[in-house]
């Protein structure tokens, strides 16, 4: 099966780096690529926070701010090649087609997010399936940290995720899924199941259909 895997910043680095979750990523990495062809993209998470936040009291343009999120992501995606056997960081979905090891990637153009670049080399290698791995472990009807209410949705359709993902993001709610991500997932009828650390504990299983996430497709 060919599939771009979308790991959360936040996951990997909550504050710190998560030794725990980059070792499960890390061995569930390279079990799965014997039997799948794997690209992952992975966010700044926390590191790209505080970068950001840092920079943006003084006389900056949000492009320099972009570029700090861009670099944090892409610090991530070394540490994680680092880790991989055989895996190679690559700078943009051109690279990560041609590259000779298991291609990991962080962002690559300012005025977007990790989502997009995940759904965008999705659509570009034609994956079967994207698998995002977040802290809250799926797509729930509200924000979790808020609304103790909020309950997660276990399969929903594409154009419920364009619609969420618009409505999340209009109150301010850091979505789950990107919008931009969102159109394109839905343009291209990609298969996205949205995860959390607990499912990461067996790739495989995830993508049989077992997990307790979000199923979207
Ligand atoms: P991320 O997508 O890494 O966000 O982008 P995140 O909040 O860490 O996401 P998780 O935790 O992985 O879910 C962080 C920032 O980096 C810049 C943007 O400013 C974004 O808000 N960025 C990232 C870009 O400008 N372009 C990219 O391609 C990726």
């Amino acid at each position: 099966m060919k599939v771009v895997l979308r790991i959360g910043g936040s996951v990997l680095v909550p504050s710190e780096i998560d030794e725990g979750v980059l070792a499960a990523l890390v061995a569930q990495v390279e079990k799965a690529r014997s039997v799948h062809s794997l690209f992952l993209v992975v966010g700044g998470g926390r590191t790209a926070r505080r970068y950001i936040t840092a920079a943006r009291t003084y006389n900056t343009t949000d492009e320099v701010l972009d570029t700090l999120g861009i670099l944090s992501s892409q610090l991530n995606a070394l540490l994680l090649a680092t880790c991989i056997g055989g895996a190679e960081l690559v700078r943009d979905i051109h690279e990560a087609i041609h590259a000779r090891g298991l291609p990991i990637l962080g962002g690559t153009t300012p005025g977007q997010t990790t989502d997009t670049v995940a759904a965008l080399l999705a659509e570009v290698v034609n994956a079967e399936i994207m698998v995002k791995v977040t802290h809250v472990g799926g797509i729930f009807t509200a924000d979790p940290a808020r609304d103790p209410g909020a309950k997660k949705i276990s399969k929903m359709s594409f154009s419920q995720l364009e619609s969420f993902s618009r409505e999340e993001f209009k109150a301010g709610i850091s979505s789950v899924i990107d919008p931009v991500a969102a159109a394109i997932i839905s343009q291209n009828n990609l298969k996205t199941v949205v995860i959390g650390v607990e499912d990461m504990k067996d790739l495989e299983k995830v993508l049989t259909g077992d997990h307790s996430g979000t199923i979207v497709g």
